[in-house]
């Protein structure tokens, strides 16, 4: 099993990036934690891909059909208005997991709305770095179901 980690803009400066509410690990630790759970706890293989531009996530996603069987996906702020990312993940077969660090929905209102939840299999958001963890989790279990 393939699954694909993609994280969006701003993610690159986890660790630094207001801590307060993002935590102080990095991504690259947070991608390496989550990449030998999914391969000790799930026996899949995690790739990870992080971009700041948005066109970069749409050809990711579309690249995905050809080999991943899921996508988890922290689209940072682009959750709340990339059409472009939103048609991409509309575009292929493979089951999208949005998921936040934060809570959005009990932050300032405009990051209440997502544009993507709706072709999405489902949203994980507010348990900190736990939440890419309950993401690959649930991916694993929607795959095996
Ligand atoms: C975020 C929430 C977004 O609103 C924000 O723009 C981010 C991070 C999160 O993980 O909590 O960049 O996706």
């Amino acid at each position: 099993m393939n699954i694909l980690l993609i994280n969006g803009p701003n993610l690159n400066m986890l660790g630094t990036r207001e801590p307060e509410i993002y935590g102080s690990e990095t991504l690259s630790e947070l991608v390496a934690a989550l990449s030998s759970y999914a391969t000790d706890t799930h026996g899949v293989t995690l790739r990870d891909f992080q971009s700041n531009i948005e066109g970069e996530i749409v050809t990711a996603v579309q690249d995905a059909r050809h080999w991943a069987d899921g996508i988890l996906m922290n689209p940072g702020a682009y959750t709340h208005y990339s059409i472009a990312i939103r048609d991409a993940i509309s575009s292929i077969d493979v089951p999208v997991i949005e998921l936040h660090i934060s809570n959005v929905h009990a932050r300032e209102e405009f990051r209440h709305t997502s544009v993507l939840s709706a072709v999405c299999l489902g949203v994980i958001a507010g348990f900190g770095r736990h939440s890419y963890f309950n993401a690959l989790d649930s991916m694993v279990r929607h795959l095996k179901s």
